[in-house]
């Protein structure tokens, strides 16, 4: 049984229709690629899953069961966490603080709450070396790390948050080559550990070293899904790209 099951999602802004029957299965163990070109829908889909758009047709489908994500915190506690390319961290605040952000383990004592910093930074040093994130001091502020370090904090707040689907909306476009080598690691290492993981991405290169499969939105529809091991860089970008010889009898239409 897939995570989750999104069936026939539409969504309407006014006149605008930003999505029209998305039907998408999204596995355990599994990276799923979101590709398309600009104004293709990626993000409002995205944003279904994260709570933060009410679709205006379709069902979801969480193990099974049916699901309303009328918000974010729906969404949350559902397990899914969503990494925006402006990642959400205080700069000023440490790498555990951040990790820990929204959810600090607090100890009581003759009622007065106490933080429990031991135990959160055991957990932190341990989410970290899992990921194999390479984080020198989880003390230092955010402030002052790499873009790759940063998602590496943004992807073990989410863990932290257990979740069980991570969506990440192009979470290499601002980095350098070995950021980005660095985080499509970190993107496997999440899939390893069993959690599905849905990358939006417009890098061909990117999506084809980590993604286990592939979905092609255009103009609010998917018009393709591909195992990795079915297709080829060529196909995929034919198909963003509205050039592949399938989607003719479809573009008479438009
Ligand atoms: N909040 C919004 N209000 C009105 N139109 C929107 C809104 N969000 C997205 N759209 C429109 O929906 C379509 C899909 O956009 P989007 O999901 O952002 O595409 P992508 O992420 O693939 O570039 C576009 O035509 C876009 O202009
Ligand atoms: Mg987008």
């Amino acid at each position: 049984m897939p995570f989750l099951k999104a069936r026939s999602i539409g969504k309407q802004f006014g006149a605008v229709t930003a999505l029209a029957g998305v039907d998408v299965d999204i596995r355990r163990g599994e990276v799923l690629a979101l590709l398309g070109d600009n104004g293709a829908g990626k993000s409002t889909f995205v944003k279904v899953l994260a709570g933060a758009h009410r679709p205006t047709s379709g069902t979801l489908e969480i193990e099974g069961a049916p699901v309303e994500l009328a918000s974010p915190q729906d969404a949350a506690a559902a397990g899914i966490a969503t990494i925006y390319q402006e990642l959400a961290l205080s700069e000023n605040l440490s790498v555990a603080e951040n990790v820990y952000l929204g959810r600090e383990s607090v100890r009581r004592i003759l009622g007065v709450p106490i933080l429990k910093r031991a135990e959160m930074r055991r957990r932190v040093d341990e989410l970290l070396a899992e990921l194999d994130a390479h984080i020198p001091d989880p003390d230092l502020p955010v402030g002052g790390l790499s873009g790759g370090q940063r998602q590496a904090v943004a992807i073990c707040r989410a863990l932290n948050l257990d979740a069980r689907l991570v969506i990440m909306d192009e979470p290499t476009a601002a980095l350098a080559v070995a950021e980005t080598r660095k985080v499509l690691s970190l993107v496997r290492n999440l899939a390893g550990r069993g959690c599905a993981v849905v990358l939006v991405s417009h890098n061909i290169a990117d999506v084809f070293e980590v993604a286990n499969r592939m979905v092609v939105f255009r103009r609010g529809a998917k018009i393709a899904e591909r195992r990795r091991d079915e297709t080829t860089p060529e196909e995929i970008v034919a198909f963003i790209t509205g050039a592949h010889p399938s989607l003719r009898s479809l573009e008479h239409l438009g």
